[in-house]
């Protein structure tokens, strides 16, 4: 057995370690400069507090990508020198965002022992190799994201730390092979690192959600058909495993699904109509349709934990699927069988939630983007079912949100619907689900409209102009009357506050909100996961309740508001651009 010592490193201060979003993610030439990602570590460490740490089970695990293995190697020392019993790693150092998730929750080592917490390797739907993104993230007790309190004392660290530990003679663990190597510090500290299959307790925890048989049969059905796009991400272990050893779905349904490490075949892994092109294309849409698309297709991004849910032909945006999962759960999923305790948005999310929670008479709330906000609601059952638009869904069965699950909600929801229909062949499709859901609860059409990397400077100056804005409500009304005299006034705007409803904790300026009287609504926001200059996002919103009216093009539909929208915030007087990066 290997003994190793306690280094003490001296380090200073490195600029620029606030974790945003999702974690700290940077370019990977940032990640390697010296004791760059050992201070972040350490100053994780140290928020956490040395006495919370010693003698405590960290999952270590990510997508995959480049820098993952060396960074592993890294936090694996670092771990074992300041005073962690033992450290996880999924084989090969790979385990989804949902699966870290579930398995901080879920996990118990042979002695009994469940894990503390864990350092996720990922920056998600961000490209990945050598000249593009990683990132870490650190994950608590619950398994969902460390909350603001954690990462601001992380942050506060970095702006102070003066040394790090690492241990010395403690040999690289080879994460490739299932096993438990034992270590013994030089005062005869215990320490294990145990790799173990990524994908067994994630599969394990879907198995006792959903009902596999039905979807099962589902699956066998000649007339649906299903594909299912990784991009190259991490997810592709767990779509095998589960689309087709569990379910019986053919290999030709996987595409993209043999995990492309270190850089997902070049690939930007974000899963929505522009990044995922030869799922949209075989999915019957985009420039270059395929002429015979399958009933059902889904996407994944890097880190598995984002989902993009295509029908024939047809795109379901995220803000409608979360609301037709919520809708349809307690009927098509067990797990929901005896109810929803809540369901919960972002507040960019498109109010297609509201109507269903209104409906259903379930609890509701509306909370900022990033999804450690629906934990609180989650750990006090307050939440079931929680999405974001930017292609989150998921439910309090972890503390993330789930690519996986969205799929096999879907695939449930399909299953339940055509139970009678699957000797007939004649299947109630996505887009009818969809359409029908439109018909009861009215349609909210919606788009996103990204400009991306754009000069920071200039991305504030819009933000604050569109501030100022907001003081004057008949100056507002006047533009837009200028602008389309068909779009109604605005009511009221603001700077989204919330007010954690379980600790009390109050987060600031989190969108800027134009709300009109007809209830459409503009949000204007600055990226907290980008990694290079600055993301405006504005998000566009119209309620449709007339059923005749629910069956127009969304991007005719919003017309309008989007005219106003640019011409408000004076987009290309600010930032040079005459059109979006991305459209979703
Ligand atoms: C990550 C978080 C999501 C959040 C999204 C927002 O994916 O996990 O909860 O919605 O970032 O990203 P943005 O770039 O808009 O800050
Ligand atoms: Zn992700």
């Amino acid at each position: 057995m290997a003994t190793f010592k306690v280094n003490r490193v001296q380090s200073s201060p490195i600029e620029g370690q606030k974790p945003g979003t999702s974690g700290l993610r940077k370019k990977v030439k940032v990640f390697t400069q010296p004791h760059y990602l050992q201070n972040f570590v350490q100053s994780t460490f140290n928020a956490l507090t040395a006495e919370k740490i010693k003698g405590s089970t960290l999952v270590v695990s990510g997508d995959g990508r480049y820098y993952s293995k060396d960074a592993i190697q890294i936090i694996i020392k670092m771990a074992a020198a300041n005073g962690v019993r033992r450290i996880w790693v999924g084989q090969n150092g790979l385990l989804s965002t949902p699966a870290v998730s579930a398995v901080v929750r879920e996990r118990v080592a042979a002695d009994g022992s469940k894990s503390n917490g864990a350092f996720i390797l990922t920056a998600s739907h961000n490209p990945g190799g050598p000249n593009e993104d990683f990132g870490i993230k650190y994950n608590m007790e619950n398994g969902g994201p460390a909350p603001e309190g954690v990462t601001d004392k992380i942050f506060e660290n970095t702006k102070t730390i003066k040394e790090y530990f690492i241990a010395e003679g403690l040999p690289d663990v080879d994460i490739s092979k299932i096993g438990v190597s034992k270590f013994s510090g030089s005062d005869g500290q215990q320490f294990d690192v145990d790799v173990f299959d990524a994908a067994s307790d994630y599969v394990k925890l879907m198995k006792s959600i959903f009902d596999f048989q039905s979807i099962k049969k589902l699956i066998a059905c000649p007339q649906f058909s299903f594909c299912y796009d990784a991009l190259h991400g991490v997810a592709g272990a767990y779509a095998s495993r589960i689309f087709v050893e569990e379910l019986g779905a053919k290999e030709s349904s996987l595409l993209n699904c043999v995990p492309k490490q270190e850089d997902f075949g070049g690939g930007h892994p974000d899963p929505n109509l522009t990044y995922a092109k030869e799922l949209v294309a075989r999915m019957g849409l985009g420039k270059t349709p395929d002429s015979n698309p399958p009933e059902f297709g889904a996407a994944a991004d890097g880190d598995a934990d984002r989902n993009m849910v295509l029908g024939k032909r047809f795109f379901v945006t995220p803000s409608d699927s979360v609301a037709i999962i919520a809708a349809n759960a307690v009927q098509s999923i067990p797990y929901f069988s005896s109810g929803l305790k809540g369901v919960a948005r972002s507040m960019p999310t498109s109010a297609a939630l509201d109507v269903v929670a209104k409906s259903l008479n379930l609890k509701f709330f509306e909370v900022p983007t990033g999804w450690k906000f629906f934990g609180n609601l989650m750990d006090a059952g307050l939440c079931s079912v929680c999405g974001e638009e930017s292609f989150g869904t998921g439910s309090d069965h972890i503390r993330e949100k789930d690519g996986i699950w969205a799929v096999l909600a879907w695939m449930s929801i399909l299953a339940h619907k055509n139970k009678d229909n699957l000797s007939t062949g004649k299947l109630v499709t996505v887009e009818d689900i969809v359409k029908q859901h439109w018909a009861t609860f009215g349609r909210h059409y919606y788009t996103r409209y990204d400009y991306e990397n754009v000069d920071a400077g200039a991305a504030k100056d819009l933000m604050a102009h569109l501030v100022k804005l907001q003081s004057s409500l008949s100056e507002v009304n006047k533009m837009i009357k200028g602008v389309r005299s068909d779009v109604a006034n605005v009511a009221s705007a603001d700077e989204f506050e919330y007010k954690d409803p379980v600790d009390g904790s109050v987060s600031k300026n989190q969108g800027i909100r134009y709300l009109f009287e007809d209830g459409s609504r503009l949000v204007f926001r600055l990226s907290g996961t980008g990694s290079e200059g600055a993301t405006i996002r504005l998000y566009i919103e119209q309620y449709e309740k007339d059923s005749s009216k629910t069956g127009r093009d969304s991007q005719d539909a919003l017309a309008p508001l989007v005219e106003v929208a640019l011409k408000l915030s004076k987009m290309q007087e600010f930032t040079g651009r005459d059109a979006p990066t991305v459209i979703t």
